[in-house]
């Protein structure tokens, strides 16, 4: 059965994700959602009908992977569509940041990230796609982000790679790069009016615009997404000039 998994399908982006799918599904008959809040998910099931194959998990959770493993292969799932979008950021300085929480931010952003794709790689065919929800914090190190904005540069760093890798079996993968969203992120990283100026003046990504046009630029093969003029501009400075500029500038 040709199905779609979707991490961070719970909220914001991960549900924009799903509802895009939904709505143009194409060869899609099934999408896989993952989450911890299961309720969450039985909501989709609910609203959007038998498409939805909800999967509560832990990805910080170890057996995880067993689990997603035997799932796709009892469920015959062909895997055609991958997001990795599940993560989650703090604003802080390092130190300011719980050790657990700086060690959270590594293992779901990256570790986990990796994983799920990893178990997914033997369920895809030629045509498949992957997305991984990456940052526009990827672009530079953010001080006061710094794991964040780290875990991201991984993201990006791992999206490009294995882009080159998977060509000969022509599966695309795209780093879908959002700027500031309004969704449950900005209050679990503690970010509120006042607590940086730069997340305060910064503009905000539509989000089901976000998950619409990245599905759009990875069906055109594309290797990056980002949103809105500002931060496409943002990313081309970010290449062109010294990094440490550019730290000045994106410092949040
Ligand atoms: N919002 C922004 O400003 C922004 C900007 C750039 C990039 N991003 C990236 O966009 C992605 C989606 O974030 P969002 O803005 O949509 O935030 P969100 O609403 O907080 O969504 C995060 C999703 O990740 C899931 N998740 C968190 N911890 C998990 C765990 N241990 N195991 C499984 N799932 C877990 C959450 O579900 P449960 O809590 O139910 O597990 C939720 O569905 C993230 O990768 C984030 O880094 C966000």
């Amino acid at each position: 059965m040709k199905t779609a998994v979707v991490t961070g399908a719970s909220s914001g982006l991960g549900t924009e994700f799903v509802k895009a799918i939904v709505k143009d599904r194409g060869e899609i008959e099934k999408i896989v959602v993952i989450a911890r809040r299961a309720d969450r998910l039985e909501k989709l099931k609910a609203t959007y009908g038998d498409i939805i194959f909800p999967l509560p998990l832990d990805l910080t959770d170890g057996d995880f992977a067993e689990t997603l493993e035997r799932t796709l292969k009892e469920e015959n799932f062909e895997v055609r569509l991958l997001i990795n979008n599940a993560g989650f950021g703090k604003l802080g300085n390092f130190e300011d940041i719980s050790v657990n929480d700086n060690a959270m931010m590594v293992r779901l952003n990256c570790e986990a990230l990796g994983t799920v794709t990893g178990v997914c790689l033997p369920f895809m065919k030629e045509g498949a796609a992957i997305i991984n929800t990456c940052s526009i914090a990827s672009f530079a190190p953010n001080t006061r982000m710094a794991t964040y904005s780290s875990t991201k540069a991984y993201v990006m760093s791992l999206s490009r790679a294995l882009r080159s890798e998977l060509k000969p079996r022509k599966i695309n993968v795209l780093a879908c790069c959002p700027g500031p969203m309004n969704t449950e992120f900005l209050p679990i990283a503690n970010i509120e009016k006042g607590t940086s100026h730069t997340f305060d003046t910064l503009p905000r990504v539509n989000v089901a615009e976000m998950a619409k046009k990245s599905l759009a630029a990875s069906k055109k093969g594309k290797a990056v997404y980002t949103n809105k003029i500002f931060f496409k501009f943002y990313r081309i400075v970010a290449k062109i000039l010294p990094t440490s500029l550019v730290m000045k500038m994106a410092k949040t």
